[in-house]
């Protein structure tokens, strides 16, 4: 008999936060009758859940998957539950954990945020002890949900154990995705050989997303708890950069025999850059467009993998594909605050807005390249220390979750001294080709690559100003010594006036 005990549990918002959760899991074999039990005050309801499975196409590993959505469910309400199976060998006490739902309405709640977590068992490549106190750090500040910024576990480097990773991953979050949704995003190590002509094949399986309306479920998505709307995107899709599933050689990869699957010759390389063909980017205007009309909203947070902003020194930079697809909606539509990770560091961009043209130069010969350099609308610490995203957007690179390469150094220029960053243009393996003067970058933690992201939500007095309070906390001295201690960076305040939104998108031209 298969072995149907749950493992690698998660929780994900299903369309509405406020009243629809997704509990998903793995087992090791297939499962019997997977099921979950919702505690209710006097009864249980039992909700089927939905098998999924995919055959690894490197190493012929079948993969069981479950899924079952909790709808109906009242807002901001603790929800009990059990997750088990006829084969469950815990059946006698199956795992069992509760959830909050969102709340309804212009109310206070707190999201935690950072990408690049990888896994704990440090055999893997890019794993790192870091990555299991970057969950405890998650349940340490009892956020609603957490957004997970892409780059989840390297699978990707890993060729021959890709579900083995995935699986040290998934036992490792349900720390805390067992008790409150991580939404995540993919990033460019989601990208996968053998699964999938895109490869996000494992990913797909695993995760239970809300729906977009196209051809490409899962990949990107938006929901709504209180007045913020988040807005979850691939990347991948407009990106320059070729960092997906990548065969250095010189040795061909040789999937196992079960799989009738031909060797991956070297110098393969999977680059998905417009596999949407538009779709994703049409998605985006009409859901900024009509977020426009919605008086519900107050605030607009994005979240993707890649960097449009980033002056990392030894990481990848700054996208120009991003800047040229997305940046005119976000200054369009007046997106507040973007999220990334990518770039295995902390860095915080002043708001901006628009682009300056023609100022970048090429690295090797210093002709001038157009990076479509971001255009700061302020410059300086605010004097009431309260930014005003209603003017710009702050742009905040948060790639410090676990991975085993963390990043602290950031480009400046050997003449000026001023901040400078790396800007891809084109289609490369080889880094970036161009270089700018980063006018844009406003904080760069230099101590430790390692830290998460904590915003609280003051939805303010009806008509008055509402505020998001962002505190970043970095894990010092995680680079020699893993540490469950996360320390205060820094605090900034973006604050507005509530139902201004609409009103101050649609005066812009
Ligand atoms: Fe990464
Ligand atoms: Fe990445």
């Amino acid at each position: 008999m298969s072995d149907g005990t749950p493992e690698q549990i998660h929780l994900t918002w299903g369309e509405d936060p406020s009243s629809s959760v997704c509990i998903s899991w793995a087992s090791p074999g297939e499962a019997h009758n997977p099921r979950v039990i919702v505690r209710d005050a006097r009864t249980d309801t039992v909700v089927r859940a939905a098998e999924r499975t995919y055959t690894d196409g490197i190493s012929g590993q079948t993969v069981f998957t479950y899924h079952a959505r909790l709808d109906g469910l009242e807002p901001h309400t603790l929800v009990e539950y059990r997750v088990t199976a006829d084969n469950d060998r815990n059946r006698a006490h199956p795992f069992s954990a509760a959830v909050r739902t969102a709340p309804r309405g212009r109310t206070a709640f707190r999201w935690t945020s950072y990408g690049d977590l990888s896994t704990p068992v440090t055999g893997w490549v890019l794993s790192s002890a870091q990555s299991r106190f970057a969950v405890q750090a998650v349940e340490r500040f009892e956020p609603l949900f957490h957004l997970l910024n892409g780059d989840l576990c390297y699978a990707n480097l890993n060729f021959t154990a890709q579900p083995e990773v995935w699986a040290d991953f998934g036992r490792n979050v349900q720390g805390s995705a067992a008790w409150r949704p991580w939404m995540p995003c993919p990033g460019n190590h989601e990208i996968e050989f053998g699964n999938g002509p895109l490869g996000y094949a494992s990913y797909l399986t695993r995760y239970s997303l809300p729906g977009n309306g196209t051809p490409f479920p899962g990949l990107w998505y938006r929901f709504q708890v209180g007045s913020v709307l988040f807005i979850s995107l691939c990347a991948d899709d407009v990106i320059y950069q070729e960092s997906g599933a990548f065969l250095p050689g010189p040795d061909p990869l040789v999937p196992a025999p079960c799989t009738g699957n031909a060797p991956i010759e070297p110098g393969t390389s999977i680059y998905n850059h417009g596999y949407s063909g538009g779709a994703q980017t049409r998605w985006l205007e009409e859901t900024l467009a009509k977020a426009a009309d919605d008086a519900s909203l107050d605030w607009i947070v994005v979240q993707m993998h890649q960097d449009a902003l980033s002056s990392s020194k030894y990481g990848n930079g700054s996208d120009k594909g991003i800047r040229e697809a997305w940046l005119p909606l976000f200054d369009r539509y007046g997106v507040d605050l973007v999220l990334c990770g990518h770039d295995h560091d902390y860095e915080r961009s002043w708001p901006v807005r628009g682009c300056n043209r023609d100022v970048g130069r090429d690295a090797r010969s210093g002709a001038v390249v157009d990076t479509c350099q971001p255009k700061p609308v302020v410059s300086a610490e605010p004097p009431d220390g309260r930014f005003d995203t209603s003017h710009g957007t702050i742009h905040l690179i948060l790639g410090g979750g676990g991975s085993g390469s963390p990043l602290r150094a950031y480009g400046v220029d050997a003449v000026s001294g001023r901040p400078q960053a790396k800007v891809i243009t084109k289609r490369t393996r080889q880094g970036a080709d161009a270089l700018e003067e980063a006018i844009w970058s406003a904080r760069r933690d230099t101590e430790t690559g390692y830290g998460i992201a904590v915003f609280d939500v003051d939805p303010g007095a009806s008509g008055g100003k509402t505020s998001i309070t962002i505190r970043y906390y970095h894990a010092l001295g995680a680079e020699r010594v893993p540490t469950p201690d996360y320390e205060l960076f820094e605090t900034i305040v973006l604050a507005k006036n509530a139902h201004q939104k609409s009103v101050s998108r649609r005066s812009r031209p």
